[in-house]
């Protein structure tokens, strides 16, 4: 990491300018979170709707009350535990926030990102980044700083290189706005893990209004090309369906001989590997030519949440 480049970003910034930068979940699309101008560019470059509201990322504990009217005991407890990390926090806002940030929502999602560009920028910045991940709206979100010009070149000002980013999926949301705390998006801290630090069980996704945190829509986090999950029992039926050629996502590692029409993708049955594999490989298969991407279902066990929730995403529910 360069200072001269982090000092070049954060003036960008402050001009109204949008940055890149690598988190350690996703690379972010950054502007000035008091910047309306660049909070509409962000849109803009996106193709995003307005009313999906935009993450606040923040250098330190301390500048909470610049963005949330409170911080209760709950909030406190989750920032020590997993700041800075992949978690998104969602407080009931202060009313000077710009409604574009928040999507007009009374809400607003704040993190601390864990990774040393991403701070080196927060802090010469000196101010709150809103940033999406850096991606064409419903696409893969960007684990690296090529996927991000593939995404968004020419409609940013600048890219912080930061290597590929270690964790690989977006941040856990928990909205801790309402009585009992709501899981809205699983991500890169587990759920048990949220709930041994709070002492209670979250309410899930299920439950929540569909507007609440958009990334819910069926049909995101997607590849380009037709993208199916499948099971060893549907396996042949799928393959009998789909038109060549056809990807297969495994974590096997053997293949049958009834697959050999279909190029076998090999994915990690580590947990963290596979989430760190994830958008760079549907990346990579997107731009071969491919007709059709069939993807083998993860374990059941809670672990693998995230992933099962960025799969069923990426393949818009389709079954
Ligand atoms: O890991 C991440 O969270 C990455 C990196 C760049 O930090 N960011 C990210 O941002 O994934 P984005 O915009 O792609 O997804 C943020 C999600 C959206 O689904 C948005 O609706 C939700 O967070 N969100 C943001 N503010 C919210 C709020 N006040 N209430 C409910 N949901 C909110
Ligand atoms: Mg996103």
């Amino acid at each position: 990491m360069k200072f001269t480049e982090i000092k070049t970003a954060a003036q960008i910034l402050r001009n109204g300018g949008l940055v890149a930068f690598p988190t350690e979940t996703v690379y972010g699309l950054g502007g000035d979170a008091t910047n309306e101008s660049a909070l509409l560019r962000i849109y803009k470059a996106k193709n995003r709707p307005a009313n999906h509201p935009l993450i606040v990322h923040i250098a330190s504990t301390k500048d909470l009350l610049t963005w949330a009217q409170e911080v209760s005991p709950k909030a406190k407890k989750l920032a020590e535990a997993f700041w800075p990390g992949p978690l998104t926090l969602v407080l009931k806002k202060r009313s000077s926030i710009s409604p574009i940030v928040t999507a007009h929502q009374d809400t607003i999602g704040l993190r601390i990102p864990n990774h040393p560009v991403a701070l080196a920028l927060l802090n010469a910045f000196g101010g709150g980044i809103a940033a999406p991940s850096a991606n064409q709206f419903t696409h893969v979100s960007p684990t690296d700083a090529q996927a991000v010009q593939e995404e968004l070149g020419g409609k940013i000002d600048y890219v912080l290189e930061g290597g590929a980013c270690a964790v690989g999926l977006e941040s856990t949301i928990i909205d801790l706005s309402t009585e009992k705390p709501i899981l809205l998006r699983p991500g890169g801290v587990p759920k048990a893990a949220v709930e041994s630090v709070l002492g209670e069980s979250l309410h899930t996704m299920n439950k929540v209004p569909a507007m609440r945190a958009p990334g819910m829509h069926l049909l995101h986090y997607a590849p380009r090309t037709r993208t199916r999950l499948y099971t060893a029992s549907n396996l042949e039926e799928l393959l009998n369906e789909e038109e060549a050629p056809i990807a297969i996502l495994t974590r096997k590692d053997y293949c049958n001989a009834s697959l050999l029409s279909a190029e076998i993708i090999k994915m990690p049955n580590d947990v963290n590997a596979y989430a760190q594999a994830l958008y760079r490989t549907l990346r990579a298969v997107d731009k071969a030519n491919y007709k059709q991407i069939l993807i083998e279902r993860v374990p059941d066990e809670s672990e693998w949440d995230a992933i099962r929730d960025r799969l069923m995403k990426a393949s818009g529910g389709r079954k």
